[in-house]
Protein backbone atom coordinates (compact mmCIF):
# COMPACT_ATOMS: atom_id res chain seq x y z
CA UNK A 1 0.00 0.00 0.00
CA UNK A 2 1.04 3.20 -0.86
CA UNK A 3 0.62 5.45 2.68
CA UNK A 4 1.51 9.19 3.82
CA UNK A 5 2.05 9.39 7.09
CA UNK A 6 1.39 13.03 8.94
CA UNK A 7 2.15 13.47 12.35
CA UNK A 8 0.59 16.77 14.17
CA UNK A 9 2.52 18.46 16.03
CA UNK A 10 1.39 21.97 16.55
CA UNK A 11 0.13 22.15 19.75
CA UNK A 12 1.96 24.37 22.66
CA UNK A 13 1.53 21.86 25.06
CA UNK A 14 0.79 24.48 28.11
CA UNK A 15 0.81 21.83 30.72
CA UNK A 16 4.02 20.91 30.00
CA UNK A 17 4.90 23.82 31.69
CA UNK A 18 8.06 24.49 29.53
CA UNK A 19 9.84 26.44 26.80
CA UNK A 20 10.75 23.24 25.01
CA UNK A 21 7.78 22.63 21.90
CA UNK A 22 5.64 19.94 23.49
CA UNK A 23 6.84 16.78 21.44
CA UNK A 24 10.73 17.59 21.93
CA UNK A 25 10.14 16.29 25.17
CA UNK A 26 12.21 13.60 25.61
CA UNK A 27 11.63 9.59 26.51
CA UNK A 28 14.40 7.01 26.61
CA UNK A 29 16.70 9.83 24.95
CA UNK A 30 14.79 10.26 22.28
CA UNK A 31 12.08 13.21 21.53
CA UNK A 32 8.37 11.79 21.87
CA UNK A 33 7.79 12.78 18.16
CA UNK A 34 10.32 10.77 16.84
CA UNK A 35 9.31 7.79 18.86
CA UNK A 36 5.98 8.28 16.91
CA UNK A 37 7.41 8.86 13.60
CA UNK A 38 9.42 5.49 14.40
CA UNK A 39 6.00 3.53 15.09
CA UNK A 40 4.56 5.36 12.03
CA UNK A 41 7.70 3.85 9.83
CA UNK A 42 6.72 0.47 10.18
CA UNK A 43 3.72 1.07 7.69
CA UNK A 44 6.71 2.11 5.46
CA UNK A 45 5.64 5.42 4.39
CA UNK A 46 6.52 6.68 0.90
CA UNK A 47 6.11 10.28 2.49
CA UNK A 48 6.26 11.64 5.43
CA UNK A 49 4.87 15.13 6.75
CA UNK A 50 5.12 16.33 10.24
CA UNK A 51 2.74 19.31 11.01
CA UNK A 52 4.27 21.74 13.58
CA UNK A 53 3.47 24.93 14.67
CA UNK A 54 5.01 26.14 18.46
CA UNK A 55 8.53 26.15 18.31
CA UNK A 56 8.51 25.22 14.68
CA UNK A 57 11.96 26.29 13.76
CA UNK A 58 13.50 23.57 16.56
CA UNK A 59 10.85 20.78 15.63
CA UNK A 60 11.96 21.19 12.07
CA UNK A 61 15.61 20.89 12.65
CA UNK A 62 14.70 17.50 15.04
CA UNK A 63 12.62 15.99 12.51
CA UNK A 64 15.86 16.70 9.51
CA UNK A 65 18.30 15.16 12.33
CA UNK A 66 16.17 12.17 12.33
CA UNK A 67 14.89 11.98 8.93
CA UNK A 68 16.07 14.70 6.24
CA UNK A 69 13.33 13.12 3.58
CA UNK A 70 10.67 14.30 5.79
CA UNK A 71 8.56 17.30 5.21
CA UNK A 72 7.63 19.93 8.08
CA UNK A 73 4.64 22.06 7.18
CA UNK A 74 3.55 25.06 9.65
CA UNK A 75 0.27 25.19 10.93
CA UNK A 76 0.37 29.06 11.86
CA UNK A 77 -2.50 29.07 14.43
CA UNK A 78 -3.87 26.29 15.89
CA UNK A 79 -7.50 25.70 14.87
CA UNK A 80 -8.21 21.98 15.46
CA UNK A 81 -6.86 18.33 14.41
CA UNK A 82 -8.74 18.87 11.09
CA UNK A 83 -6.79 22.37 10.06
CA UNK A 84 -3.81 20.57 11.46
CA UNK A 85 -4.35 17.98 8.89
CA UNK A 86 -5.26 20.54 6.55
CA UNK A 87 -1.90 22.13 6.96
CA UNK A 88 -0.65 19.05 4.95
CA UNK A 89 -2.80 19.56 1.57
CA UNK A 90 -0.28 21.53 -0.25
CA UNK A 91 2.55 18.88 0.24
CA UNK A 92 0.31 15.47 -0.17
CA UNK A 93 -1.19 17.81 -3.53
CA UNK A 94 0.36 14.87 -5.69
CA UNK A 95 0.39 12.07 -3.28
CA UNK A 96 -1.94 8.83 -4.39
CA UNK A 97 -2.67 6.58 -1.62
CA UNK A 98 -3.57 6.35 1.87
CA UNK A 99 -3.08 8.61 4.46
CA UNK A 100 -2.36 7.56 8.16
CA UNK A 101 -2.95 10.51 10.76
CA UNK A 102 -0.69 10.00 13.99
CA UNK A 103 -0.20 12.70 17.09
CA UNK A 104 3.55 13.79 18.11
CA UNK A 105 2.31 13.51 21.47
CA UNK A 106 0.69 9.68 21.04
CA UNK A 107 4.03 8.15 20.56
CA UNK A 108 3.39 4.31 21.75
CA UNK A 109 0.97 2.95 18.82
CA UNK A 110 2.38 -0.21 18.27
CA UNK A 111 3.45 -1.58 14.79
CA UNK A 112 1.37 -4.32 14.75
CA UNK A 113 -1.95 -1.95 15.72
CA UNK A 114 -1.09 0.21 12.49
CA UNK A 115 -1.06 -3.18 10.44
CA UNK A 116 -4.30 -3.92 11.52
CA UNK A 117 -5.54 -0.74 10.69
CA UNK A 118 -3.85 -1.54 7.11
CA UNK A 119 -5.90 -4.47 7.00
CA UNK A 120 -9.29 -3.31 8.03
CA UNK A 121 -8.95 -0.13 5.31
CA UNK A 122 -9.85 -2.99 2.72
CA UNK A 123 -12.92 -2.78 3.23
CA UNK A 124 -13.18 0.72 4.53
CA UNK A 125 -13.18 4.17 3.35
CA UNK A 126 -12.00 5.27 6.90
CA UNK A 127 -10.68 3.49 10.06
CA UNK A 128 -9.66 4.95 13.30
CA UNK A 129 -8.13 3.30 16.03
CA UNK A 130 -10.06 3.18 19.25
CA UNK A 131 -9.59 1.98 22.83
CA UNK A 132 -11.49 0.77 25.76
CA UNK A 133 -10.88 3.31 28.22
CA UNK A 134 -10.66 2.64 31.81
CA UNK A 135 -11.72 6.17 32.97
CA UNK A 136 -13.32 7.73 29.21
CA UNK A 137 -12.52 11.39 31.13
CA UNK A 138 -12.22 13.87 28.21
CA UNK A 139 -12.10 12.11 25.65
CA UNK A 140 -13.71 11.72 21.73
CA UNK A 141 -16.33 9.17 21.96
CA UNK A 142 -16.34 6.02 19.28
CA UNK A 143 -20.62 5.72 18.12
CA UNK A 144 -21.03 2.05 17.06
CA UNK A 145 -23.53 0.41 15.32
CA UNK A 146 -21.88 -3.11 15.19
CA UNK A 147 -18.48 -3.34 13.14
CA UNK A 148 -19.43 0.07 11.65
CA UNK A 149 -18.45 3.63 13.27
CA UNK A 150 -21.17 5.70 12.76
CA UNK A 151 -19.70 9.33 14.60
CA UNK A 152 -16.76 10.40 16.69
CA UNK A 153 -18.28 12.38 18.92
CA UNK A 154 -16.58 14.84 21.33
CA UNK A 155 -16.41 15.22 25.09
CA UNK A 156 -17.54 18.96 24.71
CA UNK A 157 -20.32 18.24 22.27
CA UNK A 158 -21.77 15.00 23.74
CA UNK A 159 -24.87 14.05 25.31
CA UNK A 160 -24.74 12.30 28.89
CA UNK A 161 -25.47 8.81 26.85
CA UNK A 162 -22.93 9.21 24.70
CA UNK A 163 -20.26 10.40 27.87
CA UNK A 164 -21.25 7.27 29.35
CA UNK A 165 -19.65 5.03 26.24
CA UNK A 166 -16.15 4.03 27.42
CA UNK A 167 -14.78 3.01 23.46
CA UNK A 168 -12.42 5.89 22.83
CA UNK A 169 -10.99 7.50 20.39
CA UNK A 170 -7.47 7.41 20.06
CA UNK A 171 -6.86 10.55 17.29
CA UNK A 172 -5.06 7.94 14.64
CA UNK A 173 -6.62 7.81 11.62
CA UNK A 174 -6.81 6.02 8.16
CA UNK A 175 -8.23 7.16 5.05
CA UNK A 176 -7.49 7.53 0.80
CA UNK A 177 -5.82 10.77 0.90
CA UNK A 178 -7.86 12.56 -2.13
CA UNK A 179 -10.80 11.76 0.14
CA UNK A 180 -9.88 12.78 3.63
CA UNK A 181 -8.90 16.40 1.58
CA UNK A 182 -12.13 16.52 0.38
CA UNK A 183 -13.63 15.46 3.50
CA UNK A 184 -11.69 17.85 5.66
CA UNK A 185 -12.69 20.86 2.99
CA UNK A 186 -16.56 20.31 4.50
CA UNK A 187 -15.48 20.51 8.00
CA UNK A 188 -16.94 23.56 9.94
CA UNK A 189 -16.14 25.16 13.12
CA UNK A 190 -19.62 25.11 14.78
CA UNK A 191 -18.67 22.87 17.60
CA UNK A 192 -18.30 23.98 21.25
CA UNK A 193 -14.72 24.68 21.33
CA UNK A 194 -15.14 25.96 18.16
CA UNK A 195 -12.62 24.09 16.33
CA UNK A 196 -12.00 22.07 13.03
CA UNK A 197 -12.46 18.33 14.56
CA UNK A 198 -10.69 15.37 12.32
CA UNK A 199 -12.94 13.62 13.79
CA UNK A 200 -16.01 15.08 12.03
CA UNK A 201 -14.88 13.04 8.81
CA UNK A 202 -16.40 10.21 10.28
CA UNK A 203 -20.00 11.82 9.91
CA UNK A 204 -19.14 13.05 6.55
CA UNK A 205 -18.02 9.81 5.06
CA UNK A 206 -21.04 7.87 6.53
CA UNK A 207 -23.04 11.01 4.69
CA UNK A 208 -21.27 10.00 1.36
CA UNK A 209 -22.54 6.41 2.04
CA UNK A 210 -18.86 5.03 2.96
CA UNK A 211 -18.54 2.48 5.35
CA UNK A 212 -15.92 3.12 8.48
CA UNK A 213 -14.73 1.03 11.16
CA UNK A 214 -12.75 1.40 14.17
CA UNK A 215 -10.00 -1.11 15.53
CA UNK A 216 -9.44 -1.30 19.07
CA UNK A 217 -6.19 -1.33 20.85
CA UNK A 218 -4.79 -1.28 24.24
CA UNK A 219 -5.30 1.76 25.98
CA UNK A 220 -1.62 2.00 27.21
CA UNK A 221 -0.34 2.70 23.03
CA UNK A 222 -2.50 5.63 23.15
CA UNK A 223 -1.48 7.51 25.95
CA UNK A 224 -1.45 11.17 24.79
CA UNK A 225 0.97 13.17 27.02
CA UNK A 226 0.37 16.54 28.46
CA UNK A 227 2.02 16.87 31.30
CA UNK A 228 5.21 15.94 33.23
CA UNK A 229 3.63 13.40 34.81
CA UNK A 230 2.24 11.61 31.71
CA UNK A 231 5.86 12.29 30.58
CA UNK A 232 6.88 9.90 33.74
CA UNK A 233 3.81 7.72 32.89
CA UNK A 234 5.23 7.17 28.99
CA UNK A 235 8.64 6.72 30.39
CA UNK A 236 7.83 4.11 32.24
CA UNK A 237 5.79 2.35 29.70
CA UNK A 238 8.57 2.37 27.34
CA UNK A 239 11.09 1.29 29.78
CA UNK A 240 8.84 -1.73 31.02
CA UNK A 241 8.35 -2.80 27.15
CA UNK A 242 12.03 -2.46 26.27
CA UNK A 243 13.43 -4.23 29.62
CA UNK A 244 10.72 -7.34 28.97
CA UNK A 245 12.10 -7.30 25.11
CA UNK A 246 15.61 -7.84 25.61
CA UNK A 247 14.92 -10.41 28.70
CA UNK A 248 13.45 -12.54 25.61
CA UNK A 249 16.37 -11.95 23.69
CA UNK A 250 17.71 -13.54 26.21
CA UNK A 251 19.54 -10.50 28.57
CA UNK A 252 19.98 -11.50 32.22
CA UNK A 253 18.63 -8.11 34.26
CA UNK A 254 18.74 -8.91 38.20
CA UNK A 255 16.89 -5.95 39.08
CA UNK A 256 14.93 -5.13 35.51
CA UNK A 257 13.29 -1.94 37.36
CA UNK A 258 16.24 -0.31 38.07
CA UNK A 259 17.94 -0.53 34.61
CA UNK A 260 17.44 2.68 32.43
CA UNK A 261 17.68 1.90 28.45
CA UNK A 262 17.30 4.41 25.90
CA UNK A 263 15.15 3.42 22.32
CA UNK A 264 18.22 2.27 20.18
CA UNK A 265 20.21 0.14 23.14
CA UNK A 266 21.24 -2.87 22.02
CA UNK A 267 22.26 -5.86 24.46
CA UNK A 268 23.57 -9.65 22.97
CA UNK A 269 22.13 -12.38 24.28
CA UNK A 270 23.92 -14.19 27.57
CA UNK A 271 24.72 -10.37 28.85
CA UNK A 272 24.31 -9.82 32.49
CA UNK A 273 23.09 -6.59 33.20
CA UNK A 274 24.07 -5.86 37.38
CA UNK A 275 21.14 -3.22 39.06
CA UNK A 276 21.21 0.73 38.56
CA UNK A 277 22.91 0.41 35.10
CA UNK A 278 22.01 3.84 32.84
CA UNK A 279 22.33 3.11 29.33
CA UNK A 280 21.96 6.63 27.62
CA UNK A 281 21.68 6.87 23.14
CA UNK A 282 23.38 4.70 21.04
CA UNK A 283 24.79 1.95 23.18
CA UNK A 284 25.43 -1.67 21.86
CA UNK A 285 26.51 -4.20 23.86
CA UNK A 286 27.33 -7.82 22.30
CA UNK A 287 26.66 -11.40 23.70
CA UNK A 288 28.34 -12.75 26.92
CA UNK A 289 29.16 -9.12 28.20
CA UNK A 290 28.93 -8.56 32.08
CA UNK A 291 27.58 -4.72 32.92
CA UNK A 292 28.27 -4.31 36.76
CA UNK A 293 25.63 -2.26 38.93
CA UNK A 294 25.62 1.36 39.02
CA UNK A 295 27.41 1.84 35.68
CA UNK A 296 26.64 4.24 33.29
CA UNK A 297 27.14 4.06 29.18
CA UNK A 298 26.30 5.99 26.45
CA UNK A 299 26.80 6.37 22.54
CA UNK A 300 29.38 3.35 23.38
CA UNK A 301 30.07 -0.28 22.40
CA UNK A 302 31.19 -3.46 23.99
CA UNK A 303 32.67 -6.57 22.84
CA UNK A 304 32.13 -10.16 23.94
CA UNK A 305 33.08 -11.37 27.37
CA UNK A 306 34.09 -7.43 27.94
CA UNK A 307 33.10 -6.98 31.91
CA UNK A 308 32.39 -3.11 33.25
CA UNK A 309 31.91 -1.38 36.57
CA UNK A 310 30.98 -1.23 39.23
CA UNK A 311 30.90 2.13 38.90
CA UNK A 312 31.98 2.73 35.89
CA UNK A 313 31.43 5.46 33.21
CA UNK A 314 31.80 4.94 29.83
CA UNK A 315 31.15 8.05 27.42
CA UNK A 316 30.81 8.67 23.45
CA UNK A 317 33.50 6.83 21.67
CA UNK A 318 34.14 4.26 24.04
CA UNK A 319 35.14 0.87 22.12
CA UNK A 320 35.73 -1.95 24.21
CA UNK A 321 37.46 -5.13 22.73
CA UNK A 322 36.71 -8.53 23.63
CA UNK A 323 37.36 -9.45 27.19
CA UNK A 324 38.31 -6.02 28.31
CA UNK A 325 38.16 -5.47 32.11
CA UNK A 326 36.72 -1.72 33.51
CA UNK A 327 36.60 -1.28 36.87
CA UNK A 328 35.52 1.24 39.53
CA UNK A 329 35.75 4.76 38.61
CA UNK A 330 36.75 4.67 35.48
CA UNK A 331 36.03 6.74 32.81
CA UNK A 332 36.23 6.26 29.20
CA UNK A 333 36.23 8.91 26.23
CA UNK A 334 36.39 8.08 23.02
CA UNK A 335 39.09 5.75 22.93
CA UNK A 336 39.54 2.31 22.01
CA UNK A 337 40.93 -0.84 24.12
CA UNK A 338 42.06 -3.39 22.21
CA UNK A 339 41.26 -7.27 23.35
CA UNK A 340 42.00 -7.94 26.88
CA UNK A 341 43.69 -4.67 28.09
CA UNK A 342 42.38 -3.91 31.50
CA UNK A 343 41.81 -0.30 32.97
CA UNK A 344 40.54 -1.37 36.61
CA UNK A 345 40.54 1.65 39.39
CA UNK A 346 40.08 5.15 39.11
CA UNK A 347 41.22 6.39 36.27
CA UNK A 348 40.37 8.86 33.25
CA UNK A 349 41.28 7.53 29.60
CA UNK A 350 40.11 9.95 27.10
CA UNK A 351 41.11 10.56 23.64
CA UNK A 352 43.24 7.56 23.52
CA UNK A 353 44.39 4.04 22.15
CA UNK A 354 45.38 1.24 23.99
CA UNK A 355 46.85 -1.66 22.78
CA UNK A 356 45.52 -5.44 23.73
CA UNK A 357 46.32 -7.06 26.89
CA UNK A 358 47.61 -3.43 28.40
CA UNK A 359 47.01 -2.68 31.75
CA UNK A 360 46.73 0.49 33.38
CA UNK A 361 47.33 0.87 36.92
CA UNK A 362 44.88 2.32 39.28
CA UNK A 363 44.54 6.52 38.89
CA UNK A 364 45.87 6.71 35.72
CA UNK A 365 45.23 10.09 33.65
CA UNK A 366 45.51 10.84 29.87
CA UNK A 367 46.16 14.31 29.91
CA UNK A 368 43.91 14.74 26.78
CA UNK A 369 43.20 18.68 27.31
CA UNK A 370 45.63 21.68 27.27
CA UNK A 371 42.91 23.99 27.70
CA UNK A 372 42.36 24.76 23.89
CA UNK A 373 42.93 21.68 22.47
CA UNK A 374 42.60 17.81 22.59
CA UNK A 375 45.46 15.70 22.20
CA UNK A 376 45.56 11.98 21.55
CA UNK A 377 47.93 9.43 23.56
CA UNK A 378 48.49 6.11 21.90
CA UNK A 379 49.68 3.31 24.19
CA UNK A 380 51.02 -0.26 22.30
CA UNK A 381 50.42 -3.76 23.22
CA UNK A 382 51.41 -5.70 26.54
CA UNK A 383 52.25 -2.06 28.11
CA UNK A 384 51.66 -1.68 31.64
CA UNK A 385 51.17 2.06 32.95
CA UNK A 386 51.91 2.02 36.93
CA UNK A 387 49.64 3.77 39.21
CA UNK A 388 49.47 7.62 39.27
CA UNK A 389 51.25 7.66 35.92
CA UNK A 390 49.87 11.48 33.86
CA UNK A 391 50.33 10.76 30.45
CA UNK A 392 50.50 14.15 28.70
CA UNK A 393 49.12 14.24 25.31
CA UNK A 394 50.02 14.03 22.58
CA UNK A 395 52.16 11.27 23.89
CA UNK A 396 53.51 7.73 22.73
CA UNK A 397 53.87 4.57 24.59
CA UNK A 398 55.08 1.69 22.94
CA UNK A 399 54.49 -2.01 22.99
CA UNK A 400 56.14 -3.72 26.41
CA UNK A 401 56.66 -0.39 27.54
CA UNK A 402 56.29 0.63 31.60
CA UNK A 403 55.80 3.40 32.79
CA UNK A 404 56.98 3.98 36.83
CA UNK A 405 54.36 4.81 39.33
CA UNK A 406 53.75 8.33 40.14
CA UNK A 407 55.18 9.56 36.27
CA UNK A 408 54.45 12.60 34.80
CA UNK A 409 54.87 11.36 30.84
CA UNK A 410 55.96 14.29 28.46
CA UNK A 411 57.85 12.41 25.84
CA UNK A 412 56.93 9.22 23.96
CA UNK A 413 58.25 6.44 25.39
CA UNK A 414 59.78 3.36 23.02
CA UNK A 415 58.57 -0.09 23.02
CA UNK A 416 59.97 -2.07 26.12
CA UNK A 417 61.11 0.81 27.48
CA UNK A 418 60.96 1.55 31.40
CA UNK A 419 60.01 5.29 31.75
CA UNK A 420 60.95 7.12 35.26
CA UNK A 421 59.66 10.89 35.17
CA UNK A 422 59.21 11.48 39.17
CA UNK A 423 61.56 13.04 42.05
CA UNK A 424 64.21 11.26 42.94
CA UNK A 425 63.34 10.11 46.77
CA UNK A 426 65.80 11.00 49.55
CA UNK A 427 65.79 9.44 53.30
CA UNK A 428 66.41 11.30 55.83
CA UNK A 429 67.50 8.91 59.17
CA UNK A 430 65.65 9.80 62.13
CA UNK A 431 63.89 12.81 60.81
CA UNK A 432 60.55 12.05 61.25
CA UNK A 433 61.37 11.36 65.21
CA UNK A 434 62.41 15.34 65.06
CA UNK A 435 60.15 16.57 63.64
CA UNK A 436 57.22 15.23 65.15
CA UNK A 437 58.76 16.55 68.79
CA UNK A 438 59.22 19.88 67.21
CA UNK A 439 55.62 19.76 66.22
CA UNK A 440 54.17 18.51 69.42
CA UNK A 441 56.37 20.80 71.68
CA UNK A 442 54.92 23.86 69.46
CA UNK A 443 51.12 22.62 69.93
CA UNK A 444 51.67 22.40 73.64
CA UNK A 445 52.97 26.37 73.72
CA UNK A 446 50.47 27.74 71.29
CA UNK A 447 47.64 25.52 73.92
CA UNK A 448 49.11 27.38 76.87
CA UNK A 449 49.18 30.80 75.29
CA UNK A 450 45.37 30.42 73.98
CA UNK A 451 44.12 29.85 78.35
C1 LIG B 1 -8.22 14.61 20.16
C2 LIG B 1 -9.46 14.05 19.48
C3 LIG B 1 -10.24 13.19 20.48
C4 LIG B 1 -9.34 12.09 21.01
C5 LIG B 1 -8.07 12.67 21.61
C6 LIG B 1 -7.12 11.56 21.93
C7 LIG B 1 -10.18 15.68 17.82
C8 LIG B 1 -11.12 16.76 17.51
N1 LIG B 1 -10.29 15.15 19.04
O1 LIG B 1 -8.65 15.48 21.17
O2 LIG B 1 -11.37 12.62 19.87
O3 LIG B 1 -10.04 11.31 21.97
O4 LIG B 1 -7.42 13.54 20.67
O5 LIG B 1 -6.01 12.08 22.60
O6 LIG B 1 -9.40 15.31 16.98
N2 LIG B 1 -2.88 19.58 17.02
C9 LIG B 1 -2.30 20.36 16.05
N3 LIG B 1 -2.93 21.45 15.62
C10 LIG B 1 -4.16 21.80 16.09
C11 LIG B 1 -4.76 21.01 17.07
C12 LIG B 1 -4.08 19.91 17.52
O7 LIG B 1 -1.19 20.06 15.59
O8 LIG B 1 -4.68 22.82 15.62
C13 LIG B 1 -2.14 18.39 17.50
C14 LIG B 1 -1.76 18.51 18.95
O9 LIG B 1 -0.46 19.07 19.03
C15 LIG B 1 -1.79 17.08 19.39
C16 LIG B 1 -2.89 16.45 18.54
O10 LIG B 1 -3.04 17.29 17.44
O11 LIG B 1 -0.59 16.40 19.11
C17 LIG B 1 -4.22 16.30 19.28
O12 LIG B 1 -4.69 17.56 19.68
P1 LIG B 1 -5.38 17.78 21.07
O13 LIG B 1 -5.67 19.21 21.22
O14 LIG B 1 -4.60 17.13 22.14
O15 LIG B 1 -6.74 16.99 20.84
P2 LIG B 1 -7.70 16.50 21.96
O16 LIG B 1 -8.56 17.61 22.39
O17 LIG B 1 -6.95 15.76 22.98
MG1 LIG C 1 -4.90 15.60 23.61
Amino acid sequence: MNIALVILAAGKGTRMKSDLPKVLHEIAGAPMLVHAMQSGAALDPARVVIVAGHGFDTVKATVADHDPDATVVLQEEQKGTAHAVDAAREALADFEGDVIVLFGDTPFVRPETLARMADARGENAVVVLGFEAADPGKYGRLVMQGNSLEAIVEYADATDEQRAISFCNSGVMLADSKSLFSMIAEIESDNAQEEYYLTDVVGIARDRGLSVTAVACDEEETLGINSRLHLADAEEIFQTRARRALMELGVTMQQPATVMLSHDTVIGRDTIIEPNVYFGPGVTIESGAHIRAFSHLEGCHVSRGAIVGPYARLRPGAELAEDVRIGNFVEIKNATLDEGAKVNHLSYIGDASVGAASNIGAGTVTCNYDGVMKHKTTIGKSAFIGSDTMLVAPVTVGDGAMTASGSVITQDVPAEALALARAKQVNKAGMARKLFELLKSKKVKRDKESV
